[in-house]
């Protein structure tokens, strides 16, 4: 599951950010326009909540919409998350998403599931009628 950040809606970047994914090959089987509230923040970056970067991280992904989108595809979260970059825009790869658009650790544009696990427990927040 990934979702396109509010700093990526900011700068009209949706397109191209879904645009990477489909030429890579990847098929999007759900997809939403939607706001993140304090709450869900708190259940999405469970992991983070007492992490010194989570206060204002909670507040720009609470400052605008987002899109949240499941992809399907061979390997998919591997290949998702080689897209996407390392964490940081600054120091991410040329040819990445956050190498080529990102100049910052917190508003890197996307935020793509790690694990299997993960990501059905993010389904489970964002798409609960697929679960
Ligand atoms: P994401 O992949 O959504 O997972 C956790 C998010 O926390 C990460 O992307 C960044 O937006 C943010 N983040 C991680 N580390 C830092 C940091 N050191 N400083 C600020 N934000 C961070």
């Amino acid at each position: 599951m990934v979702l396109i950040k509010p700093d990526a809606l900011r700068r009209g970047l949706l397109g191209e950010i879904l645009r990477r994914f489909e030429r890579k090959g990847l098929a999007i089987e759900a997809l939403v326009l939607r706001g993140m509230d304090a709450a869900l923040a708190d259940q999405h970056y469970a992991e983070h909540v007492d992490k010194a970067f989570y206060p204002p991280l909670k507040e720009f992904m609470t400052s605008g919409s987002m899109v949240a989108a499941v992809l399907s595809g061979d390997q998919a979260i591997e290949v998702v998350r080689t897209l996407v970059g390392t964490t940081d825009g600054r120091k991410a790869a040329a040819g990445t998403i956050r190498g080529d658009l990102a100049l910052s650790n917190r508003e890197n544009l996307v935020h793509a599931s790690d694990s299997p696990d993960s990501a059905k427990r993010e389904i489970g927040l964002w798409f609960p009628d697929l679960v």
